[in-house]
C-alpha cells in the first residue's frame, strides 16, 4: 500500500491493523485528518555525522548568551536526568517528579543568564539543530493540503518558533504548544509562561487547550508523531477520536527500549534520521500515493 512502509528502519507489531488505520482514514478524506508531531529528536534529528544534534533546551546550553559556569551546571543536569528520562527499567511515575526537578532547575539557570530575546535568532542561526531530511515536503504538504499541524513540545517555544521560521516552514497551519518565555520590558528573560511542559504530562497540557481541539472537533482522525513515550500523551485532548495512527522514533537505547515501543506505537522508526515514512504516508492520505 505504501511502498515506504517496508523500509529496513520501519518496525510494526501488527502490520494489519497499520494497514487498517490508514485506510479508514483515507476513505474519510484528508480534511478529517490533524496532525500531532513532538519537536525535539521527532522532528529534528538525533545526530549528525555521528555527533548528536541539540534540542531546544541544549540550543541556549551551548550559545555565548550562557557563562562557562553555567554551562557547566547545565551539562551536569544533562547528563544526571536524562539517562533516567530514557532509562527502561524505571517507570512514568518513578520519572514524573525528577523531570519537574529536571526542567525546574534549568529554567532557574536560563533565567539567571539574563538572556535577551533580541538575541535568540543569532542563537539558532549559530547552532547545529537540524530538522530532519524531508521537512520541507512534510511542512509544505501539509500546509497546502490545509492539514493542521500541532507541534506538541517540553522545549523552549521561542526557540523551537525561531528553528522553523528560519527554515522557512512555519506556516499558518502550524500551531505550538509549549514551555515560552516571560520577558521584562527591556528584553531580558524573567521566567517561563504558563504551566510547564515536561516530557511526562502531555496529557495535562493537553487538556488544558480544550479550545484548540474543539476547533479542530471535524478533523478526528490523527497522526501522532513522537520520540518518548511521553508523547503518546499529546493527543488526550481530541474530541470524538476515531482513528490514531502513532509514529515513534527510536534513537538511543534501542534493544532496551524497542519492545516497550513495539506495544505503544503502531510503527516504530528505528535509527531513523528522515521524514520519508510520514511523508509517504501524509502523501497517501491526501491521495497522492502510487497506484497499487
Ligand atoms: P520535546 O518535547 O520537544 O521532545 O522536548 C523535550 C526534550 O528536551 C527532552 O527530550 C529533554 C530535553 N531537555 C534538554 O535537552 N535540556 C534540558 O535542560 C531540559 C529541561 C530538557
Ligand atoms: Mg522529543
Amino acid at each position: 500500500m505504501i511502498p515506504e512502509l517496508s523500509n529496513r528502519s520501519v518496525c510494526m507489531k501488527d502490520p494489519q491493523r497499520v494497514q487498517e488505520i490508514l485506510q479508514s482514514m483515507m476513505k474519510a478524506g484528508s480534511d478529517t485528518v490533524q496532525v500531532i508531531s513532538d519537536f525535539d529528536m521527532t522532528l529534528t534529528r538525533f545526530a549528525y555525522n555521528g555527533k548528536r544534534c541539540p534540542t531546544c533546551h541544549n540550543i541556549l546550553d551551548n550559545s555565548k548568551l550562557i557563562s562557562d559556569d553555567c554551562k557547566g551546571k547545565l551539562k551536569d543536569l544533562l547528563n544526571t536526568y536524562y539517562p533516567i528520562e530514557i532509562d527502561a527499567s524505571r517507570s512514568v511515575e518513578e520519572k514524573l517528579p525528577l523531570m519537574v526537578d529536571w526542567w525546574t532547575k534549568a529554567h532557574e539557570l536560563l533565567i539567571q543568564q539574563k538572556i535577551r530575546k533580541d538575541l535568540l535568532a543569532m542563537v539558532v542561526q549559530e547552532s547545529d539543530v537540524m530538522l530532519r531530511e524531508g521537512f520541507q515536503v512534510f511542512f509544505d504538504h501539509l500546509y497546502e493540503h490545509s492539514i493542521p499541524l500541532l507541534i506538541f513540545s517540553a522545549g523552549i517555544g521561542d526557540i523551537l518558533e525561531e528553528v522553523i521560521r528560519q527554515a522557512g516552514v512555519f506556516h499558518p497551519n502550524v500551531k505550538i504548544f509549549s514551555n515560552y518565555m516571560d520577558f521584562d520590558e527591556s528584553g531580558v528573560l524573567k521566567a517561563f509562561k504558563g504551566e510547564l511542559i515536561h516530557v511526562f504530562n502531555k496529557r495535562e497540557g493537553a487538556l488544558l487547550n480544550t479550545g484548540h481541539f474543539q476547533e479542530l472537533r471535524t478533523r478526528p482522525n490523527v497522526l501522532l508523531m513522537g520520540d518518548s513515550l511521553g508523547d503518546l500523551t499529546m493527543a488526550d485532548g481530541v474530541q470524538d477520536m476515531e482513528n490514531i495512527l502513532k509514529i515513534g522514533f527510536l534513537c538511543d537505547k534501542v534493544q532496551e527500549r524497542k519492545q516497550s515501543y513495539l506495544d505503544s506505537y503502531d510503527i516504530v522508526l528505528v535509527k531513523d534520521e528522515t521524514l520519508e515514512v510520514p511523508n509517504a504516508i501524509v502523501l497517501y492520505l491526501t491521495g497522492r500515493s502510487r497506484p497499487v
